[in-house]
């Protein structure tokens, strides 16, 4: 959906600036251009950016998840892991 309709950012947009290391809104202005007109989007967009962190998976806890995964012999259980580590979490 589209959150900053005067700059056409989407709430993927959002997402992927968060997965990116983008954590506060004056960043992801200077990313994308949201919030940067009028600033109807701003509230909303620092809810997502929030949000977005939250569940985002902490990189050192599924590296950790992956190698007792790998040396417990879990194959499946490890490619589970990575891919939840790389995909982007569905809000
Ligand atoms: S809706 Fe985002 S700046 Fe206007």
């Amino acid at each position: 959906m589209y959150v900053c309709v005067c700059n056409g950012v989407t709430d993927r947009d959002i997402r992927r600036a968060a997965d990116a290391g983008c954590r506060e809104l004056a960043e992801l202005t200077a990313r994308t251009g949201c919030a940067s007109a009028c600033g109807c989007c701003a509230s909303l967009a620092a809810a997502l950016l929030d949000e977005a962190e939250l569940t985002r998976p902490q990189a050192e806890e599924v590296a950790a998840a992956v190698d007792f995964a790998e040396d417990a012999a879990w194959e499946d259980t490890a490619e589970l892991l990575r891919d939840v580590h790389t995909e982007a979490p569905a809000v």
